[in-house]
């Protein structure tokens, strides 16, 4: 996500400014800028790549103003470079943005129609040529910010200077993230506490929708309306550590709580208020006869998901490889394949190679990636970006359930492009897809259930997991979840697989994980679940709220919301990831950086 600060004041504010933005570097970022109003002017200085970089355009600049704000850009609409990195003037206004304008693309292309001149490919850029514009037509700021926000569509954590203000800047917010702090005689805004706790530690929340002027001596917050509302200062008590973690224990539990936020804003600017899906700056060929996926560990179980969803909307072959394995079989492709390579850094060396060598053959390579311009994406022939937000926790959660969306939304417009999907059941689907937001934070509400479930299984040494269809993929997820930041051992297995062999492990002492939600496959894992029961064996079952008949077989029992099967993965995938992250956690294990484990393999 990107980083926003900003300070109003006696001090020269290019120092504070920057100090903010090294809090927010753990957020993850690729290009920095500031803009301080000197002699009632703003002034900017841009550098792409580390805040450093910053560092000499700050030192020759000169800066003696005491009103600026500051940006760190994670890219999500236009590449890294100094062009598009924050903050964007048009005319006498100067903006700073985190989130996504979903209705960019029209916004700014009637805006060039009226011969507004645009210098970068970000969404941001838009939103300081309709504020110029409200001002060139009289109104006041507030009035001009106020009439700029209610045509955008999306989200914002704003911060706005105006040429002519020499100590007053404003801020807007919507579903972003944006805190105000006060002091005496300075007040600021950021993205985070961490960019302002070392200046104050009385912070004031902004609501969705909300409007907010900042001088030295005063903050005034309004509505759409520009009704002025009343709002406390709260004292924040956080250490620095806590504060990079938003209050979580770890990155790994803040992660797995950002989900919600994460998938709408992959989805969002990829469906229309049609609920259909635009794949606008993605071309896929049209005679596509066969998907391949590549991918490994977390994101390869993403991507047999995918091969269910694809199969089921699209009815085209799919099949699944580990790129360790892809890049040495030799495998057989052609034009007619679509390759579609999923990786959360973008850099891991066995999935680089694996497209490399697929592009050899001609193949159409689709990357799905959490981070702009990462290497994948920029050897494929196109990129469906998650954004997700840096995922700091070694441990890949909601860049997990991204995947699973950008596959979802993937399989959907194949299915149109093959006529095999028909609009009416798109249109239903994407709508169902709209709903998983929510769906996910009632699930993440009730992780308290599942931290009484980890406690009375922390001891055991050993765990199956168990599903079938969809959810087969979420038993192999969850296993290697547990494993990898518990060291406890776990396999997952296809549910139909027990009496080929594992069912002789059942006993008491090995408790098996059974996602068995209300689906087409259900009386099949009751069964198996049934069978593990007469064994001896305790049951930890994830299934449909509202289910009675589960609740007589399972030891353990959580309920997550009904949704279409061909999304359950994304909600029955929380439950797993609460699981391994509480059991770790009482066991005392590094969560966020487990042993012998990097963030990204970029060595084979
Ligand atoms: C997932 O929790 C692991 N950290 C690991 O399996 C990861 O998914 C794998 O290394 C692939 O990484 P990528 O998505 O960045 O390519």
């Amino acid at each position: 996500m990107c980083g926003i600060v900003g300070y109003t004041g006696s001090k020269n504010c290019s120092s504070i400014l920057f100090e903010g933005l090294s809090k927010l570097e753990y957020r993850g970022y690729d290009s920095a800028g500031i803009t301080v109003i000197e002699n009632s002017k703003a002034i900017t200085i841009k550098a792409q790549g580390k805040l450093s970089n910053l560092k000499p355009e700050l030192d020759k600049s000169g800066f003696t103003g005491t009103c600026g704000i500051g940006h760190t850009r994670w890219a999500t609409h236009g590449k890294p470079s100094v062009e598009n990195a924050h903050p964007h003037t048009s005319g006498r206004v100067t903006v700073v943005h985190n989130g996504i304008i979903e209705n960019y693309v029209e916004l700014k292309s009637h805006l060039i129609s009226t011969g507004r001149i645009f210098s970068s490919e970000t969404d941001t850029e838009i939103i300081a040529h309709l504020i110029d514009i409200g001002l060139s037509k009289g109104k006041t700021p507030l009035e001009a910010i106020a009439a700029c926000t209610v045509s955008l569509k999306g989200t914002w954590a704003l911060g706005i200077l105006i040429d002519g203000y020499s100590d007053t800047l404003w801020a807007a917010r919507n579903q972003s993230p944006l805190i105000l702090g006060t002091s005496s005689g300075e007040n600021f805004i950021a993205s985070d506490i961490p960019a302002i706790m070392s200046l104050t530690n009385s912070v004031i929340f902004p609501e969705d929708n909300e409007i907010i002027e900042v001088s030295p001596d005063k903050i005034s917050i309004f509505n759409e309306q520009l009704e002025e509302i009343r709002r406390t200062p709260q004292t924040i008590l956080w250490n620095p550590v806590t504060a990079e973690k938003g209050g979580y224990k770890h990155f790994m539990l803040k992660e797995i709580s950002e989900q919600p936020r994460a998938l709408s804003d992959t989805i969002a600017g990829r469906i229309t208020s049609e609920d259909l899906i635009y794949f606008d700056g993605i071309e896929l060929p049209l005679n596509i006869k066969r998907v391949l996926i590549i991918a490994c560990g977390t994101s390869y179980y993403a991507g047999l998901i995918g091969k269910y969803m694809i199969e089921n909307t699209a009815r085209i072959p799919v099949e699944v490889d580990f790129a360790s394995e892809f890049r040495y079989r030799n495998p057989v492709l052609d034009a007619n394949t679509l390759i579609i390579s999923i990786s959360q850094s973008g850099e891991t060396a066995d999935t680089l190679a694996a497209v490399k060598e697929a592009r050899k053959s001609g193949a159409f390579t689709l990357s799905i990636s959490n981070v702009i311009n990462s290497q994948i994406p920029r050897v494929s022939s196109s990129s469906f970006y998650t954004h997700a937000g840096p995922e700091i926790g070694v441990a890949s959660t909601k860049a997990f359930t991204c995947q699973l969306g950008a596959l979802f939304m993937t399989a959907v417009h194949l299915g149109i492009k093959t006529g095999s999907l028909e609009q009416k059941e798109a249109i239903r689907l994407v709508g169902e897809l709209r709903t998983i937001p929510s769906k996910m934070h009632s699930i993440i509400d009730q992780g308290a259930q599942i931290k009484v479930i980890a406690r009375r299984y922390m001891s055991s040494t050993g765990f199956l997991y168990i599903a079938r269809g969809l959810n087969y993929p979420i038993a192999l997820e969850g296993a290697l979840k547990l494993k990898e930041i518990s060291y406890i051992h776990a396999e997952g297995y296809p549910a139909g697989e027990m009496k080929h062999g594992p069912i002789a492990l059942i006993d008491e002492n090995l408790p098996v994980v059974s996602i068995v939600p209300k689906n087409g496959y259900y009386q099949k894992v009751v069964s198996n679940l049934e069978e593990v029961r007469a064994r001896g064996g305790k049951i930890i079952a994830i299934a449909t709220r509202g289910d009675s008949e589960i609740a007589d077989i399972a030891t353990d029992l959580f309920q997550i919301p009904d949704t279409d099967p061909l999304l359950e993965p994304l909600l029955t995938v929380i439950p797993v990831q609460l699981l391994a992250y509480y059991i770790s956690d009482f066991k005392g294990t590094d969560v966020d950086q487990p042993r012998n484990l990097a963030k990204s393999v970029t060595v084979e």
